[in-house]
């Protein structure tokens, strides 16, 4: 099984980047709200070299942080989907799912539906045994959608973030495959 190049949930689409894309996905990055719990808003340069990185990502690996689209309503409201982390840390190699989407698009349960259409690919056709999520313990509304998604948290994964930029307390959730099929089991 291969993993389609978009993906379509009840209210949204998942595809890869378009170029429109860049301008929306800097607005949503220099916004302090979406970028409350991350170390700083980025600038047009930022977010540009981060779509650069989400690209390269889906040519290396197949898969990667989808754009999300609201058909005929908004063409792009942020991001959600799976990315292989970067850095070392004792739970790595993995595979995390991620979520960033515009404030206007906050509480409608959107982050929940695109994210359990990636996990789905995650776990159907990349196969794999387990997919991990990560944020500061502040960031609630993130850890909420984590616990929705069946996601569970062990203290002792905790751990500060080697990169760079960010060295802060960060909270690790898992998801095994068992689990997210057994709940997604056709009725
Ligand atoms: C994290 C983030 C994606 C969560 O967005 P969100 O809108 O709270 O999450 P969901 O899309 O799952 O929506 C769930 C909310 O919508 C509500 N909702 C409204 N209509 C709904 C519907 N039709 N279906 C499901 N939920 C609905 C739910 O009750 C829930 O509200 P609650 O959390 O207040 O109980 C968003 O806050 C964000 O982009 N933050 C900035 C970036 C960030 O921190 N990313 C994570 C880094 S680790």
């Amino acid at each position: 099984m291969s993993v389609p190049r978009e993906i379509r949930t009840d209210r949204l689409l998942l595809r890869r980047w378009v170029q429109s894309d860049r301008a929306s996905f800097a607005e949503l990055n220099a916004d302090a709200r979406v970028m409350e719990h991350f170390p700083s808003v980025l600038t047009r340069t930022e977010s540009d070299a981060a779509v650069d990185r989400i690209e390269a990502h889906f040519e290396r690996h197949g898969f990667g942080l989808w754009a999300v689209e609201v058909p005929d309503r908004a063409p792009f409201i942020g991001f959600v989907g799976l990315a292989v982390p970067s850095f070392d840390a004792h739970f790595t190699p993995c595979v995390e799912v991620g979520w960033r989407l515009a404030v206007d698009r906050w509480g409608r349960g959107y982050a929940t539906e695109a994210a359990r259409a990636a996990l789905a690919i995650g776990f159907g056709p990349l196969a794999l045994e387990e997919i991990v999520s990560m944020t500061v313990p502040d960031n609630h509304r993130s850890r909420r959608v984590m616990k929705r998604l069946g996601m569970t948290r062990d203290p002792a994964d905790d751990f500060v973030h080697p990169s760079q930029q960010d060295h802060r307390r960060h909270v690790l959730y898992r998801l095994q495959a068992t689990d997210f099929n057994a709940s997604h089991r056709p009725a």
